[in-house]
């Protein structure tokens, strides 16, 4: 068989919208895909989340729609759509956004959302979409 008449396989794009359009609930983060161990999500936030920390992990916030302001200790920093910002691991941070903000969270496969505290803003894991 030539290579024209080889049968081809169907690969389909994630599309973050799509992915996005499924839920409405807000703070569940869903997992759209996996790269070794590192998990994509996308989740709905509004309103003010906990302080929290991950000893063992960076976390990486990437805004889709809306905007995000994240709050540390020393500082903040405000994302808007298109843009990014990484929480070096073990540094305190609560995400805050006035008005929905749709976000691709990219972090390691079991990483709790609390981080070091279990409370009414702890999600569950490994929910994919
Ligand atoms: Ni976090």
């Amino acid at each position: 068989m030539s290579n024209s008449q080889a049968t081809q396989q169907t690969y389909r794009a994630i599309n973050f919208a799509d992915k996005l359009a499924l839920f409405s609930d807000q703070w569940q983060a869903r997992v759209v895909a996996e790269m070794n161990d590192y998990q994509f999500k996308v989740v709905r936030i509004e309103g003010d989340f906990v302080w929290h920390q991950h000893a063992d992990t960076d976390e990486t916030f990437i805004v889709l729609d809306g905007q995000l302001r994240i709050d540390m200790r020393d500082g903040f920093v405000m994302l808007s759509a298109g843009e990014m910002f990484v929480v070096p691991k073990g540094t305190e941070h609560k995400p805050f956004a006035e008005r929905e903000v749709k976000l691709l969270l990219i972090e390691p496969r079991g990483v709790k959302n609390t981080g070091d505290e279990t409370n009414e803003r702890t999600a569950a894991n490994d929910l994919w979409i």
